[in-house]
């Protein structure tokens, strides 16, 4: 007999225009990663179970990680009902009945309430035949959330388990949020982006900066950018998930100072104990130094090698005086003077004017919606 692993088709689900980026992530980590797909928001991955799994903690771009459980062609609710209960739902559920993501196009089956109470009713059916097993009784309560998806295109249905548990953005670790945060992923993202514009540059990072830092998103991102998350997640309950051995939380990345400055005493403070909560992670002294003070002043020498990233207030959820160009204006004239990094990125709202100074090149922009309001990163390099 042949040792031939039997490979599930997962579906990495990404922002819409982070497709690339993420695909760059899962590479750098997973070099020949089986990628055989992408898509509008995904990427189609073949591969053995565990083999996957071991990475899905160090994906930072993702929202949610999809495996195939069946793919069939269903123009019918009894047919579908009938697909359903021939599932083997004890691989992927522990007794529960799960939440479900429906989605229908051209197809015959589009109700979605129908869809769902009828795949309920096919899982209630399946555990009166093939009740779960007893000790699962005492998990239901502790487990994260589950998921099933159900996509109908063209009368071709895909059902799949969510194997995130919670959204991937959401990293676990109990945080203060500032005012207008930049949602983690997103923050990751602009990272991915910055650092790939960087390395085409033929340059690498050593300090990231952040001068309106809030609750230290980037900062924090870019510190885990390696590392795996801390959090639950639904695949770690699977019966094909072997135990691993406990990560052991030792920062040994390229980049060797994360600076950060906030001018609110209230985020100040929360700044600081997010910083203890990663800390509490590590067994060495993480390289983090904060300030309580105004970007304005804010003075670094730790110009060569580094990245000035940051996402200064829109005017929408933080106020602003005065117009909010000649605002990103002032800020880059100053962060020149006093910080000069090699390498600026803004995060700002995508109607804004790009903001000019005459010793930075502009190379290139990231646009995305963060929060529902349209924005862009801009990077820009030293002249
Ligand atoms: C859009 S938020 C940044 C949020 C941050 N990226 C995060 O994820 O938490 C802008 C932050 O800049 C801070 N800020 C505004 N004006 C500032 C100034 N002059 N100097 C320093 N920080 C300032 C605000 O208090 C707020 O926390």
């Amino acid at each position: 007999m042949t040792d031939q692993k039997i490979k599930k088709t997962f579906h990495i689900i990404t922002p819409v225009g982070f497709e690339n980026l993420a695909k760059n992530e899962l590479l750098h980590l997973w070099p020949c990663a089986p990628i055989t797909k992408l898509e509008k928001g995904a990427l189609c991955i073949a591969s053995e179970e565990m083999e996957f799994f071991r990475h899905i903690p160090y994906l930072k771009i993702p929202t949610k990680i999809l495996m195939e459980i069946d793919q069939f062609i269903c123009r019918d609710i009894v047919k579908f009902y009938n697909k359903l209960t021939k599932v083997k739902w004890n691989q992927f559920l522990f007794g529960q009945i799960p939440e479900f993501a429906i989605s229908a196009k051209n197809s015959r089956l589009f109700d979605s309430r129908k869809i769902e109470d009828s795949a309920k009713k096919a899982i209630s059916n399946y555990y009166k035949a093939q009740p779960p097993q007893k000790k699962y009784a005492d998990i239901l309560e502790s487990l994260p959330p589950s998921t099933i998806h159900v996509r109908i295109l063209d009368d071709n249905c895909t059902l799949s388990v969510d194997l995130s548990g919670e959204r991937l953005d959401k990293r676990g670790l109990k945080l203060f949020t500032s005012e207008a945060p930049v949602r983690e992923n997103l923050a990751s993202a602009c990272l991915q982006f910055s650092f790939e514009q960087i390395k085409n540059q033929g340059d690498e990072i050593e300090s990231i900066i952040d001068p309106m830092c809030g609750s230290g998103t980037f900062l924090f991102e870019a510190l885990m950018k390696d590392l795996p998350q801390k959090r639950e997640f639904y695949y770690k309950y699977l019966s094909s998930y072997k135990l691993e051995k406990k990560h052991v939380y030792n920062y040994q990345g390229r980049i060797t100072k994360f600076i950060g400055n906030e001018i609110s005493e209230n985020t100040f403070k929360g700044l600081e104990k997010n910083i203890k909560v990663y800390q509490s992670l590590f067994t060495q002294t993480l390289p983090i130094q904060v300030i309580h003070g105004d970007a304005t002043h804010f003075v670094s020498t730790d110009s060569t090698s580094s990245l000035l990233i940051t996402n200064p207030p829109y005017g929408k959820r933080v106020k602003v005086e005065g117009s909010t160009k000649d605002y990103f204006d002032e800020l880059m004239d100053i962060y020149d003077k006093n910080c000069a990094p090699n390498y600026m990125a803004f995060l700002i709202p995508k109607i804004i004017p790009n903001p000019k100074n005459k010793n930075y090149r502009f190379l290139d922009a990231l646009n995305f919606s963060n929060g529902g309001i349209d924005v862009k990163l801009l990077l820009w390099k030293r002249k």
